[in-house]
């Protein structure tokens, strides 16, 4: 087995200890995390871990920054350097795409042609909206006041990331928070800390003020937990695990800071027997089996209608055992890389075990594969039914629960019983159906003959315990600003 060659920046970076990235500095700290490579687990890298002392020194810097000159910039000026930082990653696309590939471990092309573009692609939606973000006129009842309103940055807001995107979980909140005229603490995840670093010094190299973007890595229960209860923070915009949101949202309560959420999720992927079947296997497979399972929009749950399972099963069993799983950075390039980590390794096999346990039958993959790395062959379980543990939680990894049912009613009022909301989607060419359902299914996104397509233009975000406020798009802008309310007491002589 061959490995890509690293591209010299990465591999100069990899070389030293990366310090936290505080105003203009590199901050080194007494603890630093060892950053493994999912893929091989060996050593990949060393940064500096930050603690509750670092990140009042980080919400310093950004609440400086949010009185220098980042406030009076024109907003002009401000959707330009947003748009330079789009064309620096773009730029920079081989970087990022091997530090994507090297710590989370996904191939290195899909880091590249997937994360990496598109997360440039979102920072030039939102260096649009930099200038667009206007207040309005209100004919309020009383002719001698005039009153107006003025759209404000939220202020300092820290960002706390996971490590399923490692570029693009950054991207979808930094862009709109950057946008709407706010400065940064970023926590990125302990396991993947490397693309956020970088690209804190790509933000300084193109010209963004000292102290707009800070980035802190470190634990979540270290420099996550101090960001979240921190008092000089304004906002918390989260993606993660629900446990940890619900921590995050106790934690807001000292100053009552705004936080929005992107959590869990355990989507219904419905097929019906109308549907073109064939173009359903490859889209359902992909919904589930896409970045190895470990979305919170996966379509975990696949109920197929009883009269086409057979056909199903078999084309996605089928499927599951042509792919093929290695190191994201392998010179041979792979459909699939390894899970994040030993710990999410261990929690997807004894779901497995647990399934079968349960009744489902494992007819396809079921295993950890390779010698090194955390790699588990593509599994489809089939036979599943609603209250087994793999029809309910988030298993974040690449197995697929396999369900029946026989009608429509039926199969919404089981897609709708969960307590997550954040994915949905069917498969069917009756366009009345189509319809009906996407105003039934009780979930943020609704995806019908497709699956798993986002844009910097739509909004996204759950509904129920899959969290609150919706990123991207218009209402991304909305989620990083305050309206206030401005009343001037006119003179009789201004009436007119
Ligand atoms: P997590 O939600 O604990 O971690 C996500 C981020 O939150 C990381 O940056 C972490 O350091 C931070 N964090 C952890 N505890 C915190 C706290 N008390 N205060 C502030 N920040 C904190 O997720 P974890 O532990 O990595 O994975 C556990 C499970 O969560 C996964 O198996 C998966 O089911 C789910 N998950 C869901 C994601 C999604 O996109 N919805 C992303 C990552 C994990
Ligand atoms: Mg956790």
């Amino acid at each position: 087995m061959t490995m890509l060659e690293l591209n010299p920046e990465v591999s100069d970076f990899l070389a030293s200890v990366q310090g936290l990235r505080i105003g203009a500095d590199r901050v080194q700290a007494r603890e630093t995390i060892e950053v493994l490579n999912p893929s091989t687990e060996e050593h990949l890298a060393q940064v500096a871990c930050g603690d509750a002392d670092h990140i009042d020194a980080a919400v310093d810097a950004a609440r400086k920054a949010l009185s220098g000159p980042w406030r009076t910039m024109s907003s002009h000026d401000r959707g330009v350097l947003i748009w330079r930082l789009a064309d620096a990653i773009e730029a920079r696309k081989d970087i990022f795409g091997q530090f994507d590939a090297l710590d989370n471990g996904k191939p290195f092309a899909k880091a590249r042609d997937v994360d990496a573009v598109y997360s440039a692609r979102h920072f030039r939606y939102f260096a649009g909206w930099a200038s667009k973000i206007e207040g309005r006129t209100i004919p309020v009842s009383d002719p001698g006041r005039f009153n107006y309103t003025r759209v404000e940055p939220v202020g300092v807001c820290g960002l706390i990331t996971p490590w399923n995107y490692p570029t693009l979980m950054v991207a979808w909140k930094l862009a709109p928070a950057l946008a709407a005229g706010n400065t940064i603490v970023l926590k990125p995840a302990e396991q993947t800390p490397l693309s956020a670093l970088y690209l804190a010094d790509l933000a300084l190299e193109v010209g963004f003020p000292p102290g707009v973007l800070n980035v802190v890595p470190g634990l979540g229960a270290g420099a996550g937990a101090a960001l979240a209860g921190h008092k000089g923070v304004d906002k918390i915009g989260f993606t993660g695990s629900t446990e940890t949101g619900r921590r995050i949202v106790a934690a807001s309560t000292g100053n009552l800071k705004k936080v929005s959420l992107e959590l869990g999720g355990k989507a219904a992927n419905i097929i019906f027997p109308d549907a073109e079947i064939e173009a359903a296997i490859e889209g359902s497979f992909w919904a589930l089996f896409g970045n190895n399972g470990q979305s919170c929009t996966a379509g975990a749950r696949l109920f197929v209608h009883s009269s086409i399972r057979d056909q199903v099963v078999a084309g996605l069993a089928r499927r599951a055992n042509a792919l093929s799983v290695g190191p994201g950075m392998d010179s041979e390039s792979h459909d699939l890389g390894p899970l994040i980590s030993q710990q999410q390794m261990d929690k997807v096999l004894s779901y497995v075990g647990q399934g079968q346990a349960e009744g489902a039958q494992c007819v396809a993959g079921g295993k950890r594969v390779r010698n090194a790395g955390y790699f588990v062959a593509p599994t489809v379980l089939d036979g599943v039914t609603d209250t087994m543990s793999v029809a309910r939680e988030e298993i974040f990894g690449p197995v697929m629960a396999v369900l029946s049912f026989d009608d429509e009613a039926e199969v919404l009022a089981r897609a709708n019983n969960t307590d997550f909301g954040l994915a949905a989607g069917l498969w069917t060419n009756d366009v009345s159906r189509a319809h009906r359902m996407a105003a039934r299914l009780q979930a943020g996104t609704i995806w019908v003959n497709t699956w798993g397509d986002t844009d910097a233009a739509s909004p996204f975000g759950g509904m129920k315990q899959s969290g609150y406020g919706r990123e991207m798009g218009q209402e991304a802008i909305a989620l990083y600003s305050q309206t206030k309310s401005v009343w001037l007491g006119l003179k009789e002589s201004d009436l007119i």
